[in-house]
Order: structure tokens, then sequence, then C-alpha cells
């Protein structure tokens, strides 16, 4: 990667990295030593620049506070066998970030400011890459409006942040979820293929009340009958009957377009695996559980990686997968995309970027 912008680089004067466990690290609540910053003045974007970690001044009127003109990405970066950081799939990210940037009437922000934002955090931030087994600099882009101004319209101006955070893996074990029969999390036409803050404050009570009843998750279905399956937490949904693997399709616009989702069926797609990209409906999981067809049920997602669903809960009824399945192909998909993404196996997609 070339660089072409002149980015400010201000190194912090002391590294906490010394007071991080890295083997200890709970996700989200470590934060790398620096952040990247670059403002939308309604022109231009500005002062790109690299600044210690920590808090930014902004107004109480800002737009992104009331009206949620907020949106933001999730994505890591790795070692490879040499020690060089790279990153799985980041120009992906920034398409998608656009589209979200697109949906909520947003300022778009160009490739250079993001690529080489990441490239100048990640320069400095080199370190903070962890390399144990299923770790990873995870890297959280955003971007909010910050017009001073209260009125409902779309703000003139914007920022742009990168910081990131160490982390292990997210789930440790098999999930427990709760298929959602009151609460929705999308309809259609409204921002579920978005990924803004708004979808994400909606699903807070939903969630916290599926956990205070035992479940990791919320298996979110369609906003319209509560029957077609769509996602689940931050994760897509991926279902082995016999030797077929379903998805559900995205043409609703009601889930969120994963890249972990996609290399899944890029995979899937290179081993010659029946696929199928579809509607399934909860009733149709129901039966071929009843059936015995009912092989794998995993979640896909940059976090969560791929974590296997041991447990569904629909309106009284379980589907208990434990022991019955094989975790044959959700192992083989974990694994693989763990191995290209530190180098360990031939990155045949071209899915690497190094930094
Ligand atoms: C709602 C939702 N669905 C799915 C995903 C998985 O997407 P990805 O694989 O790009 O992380 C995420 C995470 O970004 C998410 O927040």
């Amino acid at each position: 990667m070339e660089m072409t912008l002149d980015i400010a680089v201000e190194t912090s004067s002391t590294s906490r990295i010394a007071e991080v466990d890295f083997n200890n690290i709970q996700f989200g609540r470590v934060f790398s030593d620096h952040q990247f910053i670059v403002d939308f003045d309604g022109e231009h974007w500005i002062n790109p620049r690299v600044v210690p970690y920590g808090k930014i001044a902004m107004s109480p009127a800002i737009s992104a506070i009331h009206y949620g003109q907020s949106i933001f990405e999730g994505m890591k970066a790795f070692k490879d066998k040499e020690g060089n950081p790279q990153l799985f799939r980041p120009l992906d990210n920034w398409k998608r970030l656009n589209r979200s940037a697109q949906r909520m009437g947003m300022q778009e922000i160009p490739e250079e400011f993001f690529m080489e934002g990441l490239r100048a955090l990640l320069t400095v931030d080199s370190d903070w890459i962890p390399t144990s087994a299923g770790s990873a600099l995870y890297l959280r882009p955003c971007m909010f409006a910050t017009d001073d101004f209260i009125g409902v319209r779309p703000s003139s101006t914007y920022t742009f942040v990168i910081f990131s955070c160490p982390v292990g893996a997210y789930y440790s074990q098999p999930l427990k979820v709760k298929a959602e029969t009151h609460y929705i999390r999308a309809a259609e036409g409204g921002t579920g293929n978005a990924k803004c803050a708004g979808n994400y404050g909606s699903v807070m009570l939903p969630t916290r009340i599926a956990q205070e009843e035992g479940f990791n998750q919320v298996m979110w279905l369609d906003a319209d009958k509560h029957e077609m399956i769509e996602e689940t937490g931050t994760t897509n949904l991926f279902i082995r009957i016999d030797d077929t693997l379903i998805t559900p399709s995205t043409s609703r616009g009601t889930i969120l377009e994963g890249i972990t989702r996609d290399s899944v069926l890029t995979l899937a797609k290179s081993w010659n695996w029946k696929i199928e990209i579809r509607d399934i409906g909860i009733h149709e999981l129901f039966e071929a559980y009843r059936a015995g067809t009912l092989k794998e049920v995993f979640a896909a997602g940059t976090a969560a990686t791929i974590a296997q669903i041991e447990v569904i809960h629909y309106e009284g009824e379980e589907i208990r997968l434990g022991g019955l399945a094989t975790w044959e192909w959700s192992h083989l998909l974990k694994n693989t995309l763990e191995q290209i993404k530190i180098g360990q196996i031939a990155d045949d997609f071209d899915w690497m970027t190094r930094i």
C-alpha cells in the first residue's frame, strides 16, 4: 500500500501496553495507544491525524446523538508468519461503510482516508496486534455527524475515527439463541442492511431480556410474519441440512451483508459444497431437526468468527443440537479462515492486505 496522504502523527509519550494481560482480555474494553481522526468540513476531508487514544470534544447538539447519523465498521488485523501486520478484506469494510453512509444520508469517506488511516494507526500500534491463536486487533472505524444544529436534516460536517482493541475469542462456548417473536430488528425498506448505530440501540432491550432468560443472543425473524430466519446478534447465520449449506438471502435488505458470510460462501463454493441462499423459515428448521437432517447451525461474523449454535428456542420449543451435531463444516470453516488470516495457508482469494 502506498501512502499519498499527509497524516500528522502525534505519538503518546507513554504506552499502556505493558498493563495489558493479553491472555485475558475482555472484548472491547482495552484500547490501543492511538486513534486516527479526519474531519469533513462540509466540503473537504481535512486534518487527517493520528493522536493518542482519548476523548473527543463535541457539541451536545450534534445530530449523531439526537437523530442517529452514526455508522461504524468492525474488522480485524493479524500478523502473518513473519510478523507483518495484515488486514482481512479491508476494502469490503470500506465499501460497506459507504453503503451505510449513503443509506443514512451521510458523507461517504474516500478510500485513501479509510485505508491510509488504517495503515497509519497500525504503523504506530503494531505491537498491539496479538498473535496467540484466535486473537486479533479489532479495528473500529466509525463516522458521525457533527453539525452544531438541532434541526432535523442531514449534517454537513462529519468526523471519521478509527480506534482499536486487542481481542481474544468472542464466544468460548456453543451458543444458545432465542428466536424472537415479539420484537423485530429490521423491516423491509428500513436500515437493516446498514451498519448504523440505531440498529444496535433498538435491540439492546430484547437482547437483555433474552440474556436474562439464559440465552446468549437473539435470533431475528422477519418483521412481517415472524417466520423467516434473518440473523443473530452481530453475526449472519448458516444452517446445514444434510449436505446442503443454507444461509438466508439478503435480498429484502433486512440483513447486514457480512464479510464473514461472503467468505464462508466463497470457501464453500471452492470446496464444491451444495449451497442455497434463500428464505428459510423457523418451522423448516424444526422439521429438519425432527427428521434428523439438521446437522449444524452456526453464526459467522468478524468478532465471533464462526460460532456454533447448540440451542435454538422458539415459543417454548427447543432444538438441542449438542450431541447430534458433528460440527464438521463449522470447524473446517473456522480453522481455514483463521489460518488464512495468519498466513498459515495460501490466501487463494486475495483477502489479506499487507499494510
Ligand atoms: C448485525 C450484524 N450482522 C452480521 C454481522 C457480520 O458481519 P461481518 O462478517 O462483516 O463482521 C455483523 C457484524 O459486523 C452485524 O453487526
